[in-house]
């Protein structure tokens, strides 16, 4: 009898060519990181390479903070544990909205039972940061959470001195770098960004699933107000019992970031099984990131989503968004008219198993998108999705100029060096 079991093979999927918002094509080396042996949780061995990853990230996000560790979760775990772990019931949150994922902080705020105040600008635009500024002062917020680069509108939002403001006011900042760290500057220090958190799947090259976050002191101090203990682990010395000593208790248990500072300082204070693969892969992430060099590899994501842009350009199609805020390394194309944005799409993965990015809320079917990040920043897989898409639209009946892509993008990679990923 056949049975599912043995119907289904030893797991072989496709080769695509991952080209869009994220993820995208894993770095080998991370892949191969994640195929090794496990080891305890609290194995020497292992908590080692928990003090290695902290350190690592460190170098990622710029910083100096102490609390610099990975949450076991997508890049939402990464958010949510922020949240969560800073906002107590009635707090004042202050979310400027440019996309999807300002919409994302106001739901996860409004969880929180957080008063949020919200600023708008139309998507495909960001905010002066002297609007953010003005508003600061308003609203006098206990948090501004932020995204810094929102990939449903492929605009990145200028961050380098709203940070410093808020410090003066009091303010507590939340970055969501999810899709720009490792493909954009974003010194967490330099900029005064109190807790930063992403995800593994965009610039960093590596699957989703793990969430380096960074969280300075002053927002520590904050979170450790709320730490307890669980009851079953509460015992000499242990701190707090059951209940904290000053604010309220965090709602969450597995996104309590004061229970895995606990966990992930020398204290070690049992919490959850830390994933072993995603600590392997996180940790080659950042390896890949701080050996390229973190300007260089930012350098290396800008060309690359120069060139796209100039192929893209050149084969006369039309971007979308603020030409001056755009992410380096996921842009946003209009689909021409009377064109099917998903038959091209769907021609792609067919024909070349390359996978570009569609849309959601206002822009569903009518923009696409394309990432240019990680491993996938360099010219081959830039001027293979050039030219596949020139042939896609051809084939659709598009009055497009599919030769003139592939010169254009390739001028750009010869006239700036610097394209080569490690
Ligand atoms: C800016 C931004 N924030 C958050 C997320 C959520 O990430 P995840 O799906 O890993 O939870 C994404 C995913 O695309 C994103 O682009």
């Amino acid at each position: 009898m056949t049975t599912d079991a043995n119907r289904s093979g030893e797991i072989d999927p496709p080769a695509r060519l991952m080209m869009g918002p994220g993820p995208i094509n894993a770095y080998p080396r991370v892949l191969r990181a994640m195929s090794a042996q496990l080891l305890g949780q609290f194995d020497r061995e292992f908590t080692d390479l928990m003090n290695e990853t902290m350190a690592l990230y460190r170098g990622v996000f710029r910083t100096s903070n102490r609390q610099t560790f990975l949450i076991d979760g997508t890049a939402r775990a990464g958010i949510e544990a922020a949240l969560v772990s800073l906002i107590e019931p009635g707090d004042r949150v202050l979310v400027p909205i440019f996309g999807r994922f300002g919409h994302l902080l106001v739901e996860i705020a409004g969880r929180c039972d957080a008063e949020v105040h919200t600023l708008e600008t139309d998507w495909g635009t960001i905010f002066d940061q002297d609007r953010l500024a003005a508003a600061v002062d308003r609203v006098q917020p206990k948090l501004l959470a932020v995204c810094h680069g929102d990939t449903s509108t492929t605009m990145a939002q200028p961050l380098d001195r709203i940070g410093r403001h808020c410090r003066d006011c009091g303010v507590l900042v939340y970055v969501d770098s999810t899709a720009t760290l490792g493909g954009m500057a974003l010194p967490a220090d330099d900029w005064a960004l109190d807790v930063v958190s992403a995800g593994l799947q965009k610039c960093l090259g590596g699957p989703s699933g793990s969430a380096p976050i960074t969280v300075s002191d002053r927002a520590a101090a904050v979170i450790r107000g709320r730490r307890h203990v669980e009851q079953g682990l509460a015992g000499p010395g242990a701190g707090p019992g059951p209940r904290p000593e000053t604010g309220l208790r965090i709602r969450s248990n597995y996104f309590d970031l004061a229970m895995l500072m606990d966990y992930w300082g020398g204290e070690r204070l049992n919490h959850h099984t830390e994933s072993g693969t995603m600590l392997y892969g996180a940790r080659e992430c950042a390896r890949l990131v701080l050996e390229e060099g973190l300007e260089a590899r930012c350098r290396r994501h800008e060309i690359a989503g120069r060139a796209l842009r100039a192929g893209l350009g050149a084969m006369g199609l039309a971007l979308y968004g603020d030409p001056d805020h755009r992410m380096a390394n996921v842009t946003g194309i209009w689909i021409p008219d009377g064109v099917d944005g998903e038959a091209v799409r769907g021609r792609m993965i067919r024909d070349f198993s390359i996978e570009i990015g569609t849309s959601f809320g206002p822009l569903k079917g009518r923009i696409w998108r394309i990432g240019t990040m990680g491993y996938n920043a360099a010219r081959p897989p830039v001027l293979t999705t050039l030219a596949a898409l020139g042939a896609c639209l051809a084939a659709e009946g598009a009055r497009i100029d599919p030769v003139a892509a592939i010169p254009a993008a390739a001028a750009v990679f010869e006239r700036l060096p610097g394209e080569a990923p490690p």
